[in-house]
């Protein structure tokens, strides 16, 4: 009988936006898990100072990279500078992503670009660059950190839940067309969690407890929250899943 096994040890793993938020929890589990983890952003400084915490904290190898996700020549430099220095790369978490809130008779053109270029066609550029290499080694992981609003929305975010319910539908196409190359695709999507991006939300006293009431759990989620589903989902344990999007969530989706 197999035991499942949590171990990432030897594996190398990009995360997108690991710099701060739910990402650096990511990037702190997958480095406690055993992986090497490169951290980009689009602020270097960011991720090169959360790298080192993560290094002081756990010893492990890794990379700070300064990256633009929505550009394809940033990408593409980056997961080959990856690839040449650490030879391989296992686990992509594709985490950056950004929002904003307008009414929909107000959104502008430029903000509903700027949000579908970072949260979905990021997700498109990273997952065809580091999925031509992984196809060639036979296999990997790749996790995108979608969003409860990828699957119910709430007003104002016409451009957010857009791009999320976009990232769990991109997970199962991807799902469906790299399994042959031994390559796994789920999705996480928290809920509400305190971060810098939800921080205009949540940071308003009146609107957070409108959030909470939302939440059968009754409170709003820590990054650290999110990583066990990650480090699962990564993991050799998650072996026969794909194409899945687990909620992680303080049940928002569940009512
Ligand atoms: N917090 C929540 O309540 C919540 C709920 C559901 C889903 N999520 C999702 O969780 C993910 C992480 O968000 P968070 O809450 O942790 O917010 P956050 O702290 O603001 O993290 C977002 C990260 O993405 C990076 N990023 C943004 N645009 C980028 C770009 N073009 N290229 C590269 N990196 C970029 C940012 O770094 P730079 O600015 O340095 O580039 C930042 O490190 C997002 O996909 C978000 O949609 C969050």
């Amino acid at each position: 009988m197999d035991v499942p096994s949590f171990e990432l040890t030897g594996r190398v793993a990009i995360v997108t936006g690991g710099g701060t938020g739910i990402g650096k929890a990511i990037a702190f589990g997958l480095a406690g898990a055993g992986a090497s983890v490169v951290i980009c952003g689009r602020r270097f400084k960011t991720c090169e100072s959360t790298l080192r915490q993560i290094q002081e904290k756990t010893g492990a190898k890794g990379m700070a990279y300064q990256c633009n996700i929505s550009k394809k020549t940033d990408v593409e430099t980056m997961v080959n500078d990856v690839f040449g220095s650490l030879g391989r790369i296992d686990i992509l978490v594709n985490n950056a992503g950004v929002t904003s809130d307008y009414p929909f008779l107000e959104l502008p053109e430029e903000e509903w670009d700027r949000v579908i270029s970072i949260n979905l066609k990021g997700s498109f550029l990273c997952s065809q660059a580091v999925g031509r290499i992984m196809a060639r080694s036979k296999q990997g992981v790749i996790v995108n950190i979608g969003s409860q609003l990828g699957e119910v929305a709430r007003p104002n975010k016409a451009h957010y839940v857009s791009s999320k319910g976009g990232v769990k539908m991109l997970t199962k196409a991807l799902a469906v067309e790299l399994a042959p190359y031994g390559i796994r695709v789920n999705n996480v999507a928290p809920g509400p969690v305190d971060t810098d991006l939800a921080a205009p939300v949540l940071s308003d006293p009146r609107l957070r407890s409108e959030v909470i009431g939302r939440l059968p759990i009754g409170r709003i989620g820590k990054p650290s929250e999110i990583v066990g589903a990650v480090i699962f989902l990564a993991s050799d344990a998650a072996s026969f899943i794909t194409g899945v999007t687990l909620y992680v969530d303080g049940g928002y989706v569940a009512i």
